[in-house]
């Protein structure tokens, strides 16, 4: 099964919330299922942002189980994990475009492919996600905090001073696996295309 079957399966088996449908539609039609999720780090691949999120969502279902057992959707629903863990970087469509550089190749320059960053709406990274998805369906607050935060302390209001990740994740433990499970996804079960 590709990454966009993958997707489509996790979402219509777990996601059943108001607007969903819309939010899906919208979706379809932006570039989320052929983006790459970065330019020259994890992924910088066509498809590379959905295998991501794919990616994401299943470390983050491990890691919920390993913390609250195996009656884990006691503590938070199938639902929102799947909220979370697939939809968490949507800030990333329709940011990237393609574009080609030159590059010595055997001494010969080359014309080569490659992502750029154009964001349209640049309104952040976590705090984007939560912008995008919040027009089509009403994010509890567990969720908009961790897909908020999930950058941890990667994330560039931490850099700039702030306090507030450490406060989310003392309260919302879920919010801290989402960032762990991101980092899972990216430096253990994605690749760096080196050769940029
Ligand atoms: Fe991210
Ligand atoms: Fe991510």
């Amino acid at each position: 099964m590709d990454a966009r079957d993958e997707f489509l399966e996790i979402f219509y088996d777990n996601v059943d919330r108001e607007g969903a449908d819309k939010f899906l539609e919208w979706l379809e039609k932006s570039d989320f299922f052929t983006a790459p999720a970065s330019t020259r780090r994890h992924n910088s691949f066509k498809g590379g942002l959905c295998a991501h999120s794919v990616n994401v969502y299943k470390r983050f279902v491990k890691l919920i189980e390993g913390q609250f057992g195996e009656n884990w959707q006691e503590k938070v629903s199938p639902e929102s994990v799947a909220i979370m863990g697939l939809l968490h970087d949507i800030c990333k469509v329709d940011t990237y475009v393609e574009d080609v550089k030159n590059v010595k190749i055997d001494g010969v320059w080359t014309q080569k492919p490659y992502y750029k960053v154009e964001d349209n709406l640049p309104y952040g990274h976590g705090e984007k996600s939560v912008y995008i998805l919040s027009a089509f369906m009403k994010l509890s607050r567990e969720e908009a905090l961790a897909i908020n935060w999930h950058m941890g302390e990667y994330d560039l209001r931490v850099k700039g001073g702030s306090y507030s990740v450490a406060e989310v994740y003392y309260r919302y433990p879920v919010a801290f696996l989402l960032h762990v499970a991101d980092l899972m996804a990216t430096y253990l079960d994605e690749k760096v295309d080196s050769e940029q």
